[in-house]
């Protein structure tokens, strides 16, 4: 079987990024381009792609839930058991990828993530459904597992066990991850392939942001 998509393209043509809309922080115009998103496309719009450092040597990518943003960094949720987890554990060197393809936009960031405190999990955690609470108890992450069925016994089970517990505690396994940025390369889709790519990157002392433009 083979496709060809040659003709598959468009000619992007919705916005431009120049130097003088360009705020001081870059964390300024992730926040308005993600609110741009967000206001056309309600469905799913928090998901990202997170790239870590697989442990075989191949890069990993997987989409996951954007669940909280601010100057200090990005955070989602997920076990800690898993493969994701494992990755950072080895190297805490990761992209974050972000495309609003209504937008002709891409964000990708690099940074260096870590564990969020215990109480931001457990905070979180209470807000998810009961359902989805009891599913964390359930899956053992990107384990291999032997059926559909261990995983629909598992939750019954948990189910049973939590009976009307009122609060389902958060798993010792299970929290989230801060992503603090090193660097944010804005893409913008122009005409003719001369698209705008702008870099924010930490500067050495990572206090302030070097900015500059890449050539398309
Ligand atoms: C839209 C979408 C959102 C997802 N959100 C999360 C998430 O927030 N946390 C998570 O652990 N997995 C999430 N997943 C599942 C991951 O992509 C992945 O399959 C899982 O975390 C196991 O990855 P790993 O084996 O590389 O650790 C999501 C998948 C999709 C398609």
């Amino acid at each position: 079987m083979k496709k060809i998509l040659h003709n598959a393209r468009e000619s992007y043509q919705r916005g431009e990024l120049l130097e003088i809309y360009l705020p001081e922080e870059p964390i300024a115009l992730f926040d308005a381009w993600f609110e741009d998103f967000q206001a056309i496309n309600a469905y799913d719009f928090n998901s990202m792609t997170l790239c870590t450092f697989g442990l075989d040597g191949f890069p990993k990518a997987r989409q996951v839930l954007l669940k909280e943003y601010s100057s200090e960094g990005f955070v989602f949720f997920t076990n800690y058991m898993s493969n994701k987890a494992r990755e950072i554990e080895n190297t805490p060197k990761v992209s974050l990828l972000f495309y609003w393809a209504p937008l002709e936009r891409q964000v990708r960031i690099q940074g260096l993530a870590s564990k969020v405190d215990r109480s931001v999990s457990e905070a979180y955690f209470k807000t998810r459904p009961r359902d989805s609470q009891i599913g964390a108890h359930t899956s053992p992450q990107s384990t291999i597992i032997e059926s559909r069925e261990f995983l629909e016994k598992q939750f019954k089970e948990l189910k049973d066990r939590f009976g009307d517990m009122e609060d389902i505690p958060c798993p010792e396994n299970w929290g989230g991850f801060i992503i603090q940025p090193v660097s944010f390369e804005f893409w913008q889709g122009r005409p003719s392939r001369l698209h705008d790519r702008i870099v924010y990157a930490r500067t050495e002392e990572g206090t302030m942001w070097n900015r500059y433009r890449l050539a398309p």
